[in-house]
């Protein structure tokens, strides 16, 4: 098993199984048409799951503009949960197609946050595609229309996602299984 900075990872998805999955989720979403499409990538753990469906996107025959928002959640474990914009987008949304993109649904905050924004600015629809679906960690119904893969309720690493500003680096998506 890969060990990096002195942690076993074990990989839960590799990049050839991504890679596949994207270029499939990719078909999926240029299969409904868009209007105008703007796709906003949720920073920071979406960064390289999103460059990789961008492209995928591209070769489905998509060109949608590109954007990017940095979102963060507060409170967490405490009774006053929520979530805010650290860095928004520059673009107007009224009267576009949206497609938010990030790394994992799980509670549904983020994106539920995301998606009333876009909403409340005028968007004429948003959609949401994720690469990871914690389905059983769900606060109330938020489904994305598009998923890479369900995912077992483990903290995971990698792809572009952190655990303590670590790991993002990784091609692969892993979970840390200790110290090597
Ligand atoms: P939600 O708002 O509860 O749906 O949380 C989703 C956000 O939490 C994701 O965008 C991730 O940034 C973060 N997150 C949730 N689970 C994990 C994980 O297993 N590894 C890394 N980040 C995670
Ligand atoms: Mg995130």
């Amino acid at each position: 098993m890969p060990v990096v900075r002195g942690k076993i990872i074990e990989p839960l998805f590799t990049p050839d199984v991504i890679a596949a999955r994207n270029r499939a989720m990719a078909t999926e979403i240029a299969n409904n048409p868009k209007t105008d499409l703007l796709v906003i990538s949720i920073l920071k753990g979406s960064f390289i799951f999103a460059a990789d469906l961008i492209r995928a996107l591209h070769d489905a025959g998509l060109a949608p503009e590109v954007e990017f928002i940095t979102l963060s959640s507060y409170g967490r474990g405490t009774t006053s949960q929520g979530v805010k914009i650290i860095k928004d987008i520059d673009s107007d949304v009224r009267g576009r197609d949206v497609l938010l993109i990030d790394d994992i649904l799980e509670s549904g905050r983020t994106l539920r946050f995301a998606r009333d924004l876009m909403y409340e600015r005028g968007a004429k629809d948003v959609e949401i595609a994720v690469l990871l679906d914690k389905h059983s960690r769900r606060e109330g119904t938020l489904d994305a229309n598009y998923v890479g893969f369900e995912c077992p309720d483990y903290f995971v690493v990698g792809y572009g996602m952190d655990v303590a500003y670590a790991f993002r680096e990784l091609p692969f998506v892993g979970v840390v299984k200790g110290d090597a």
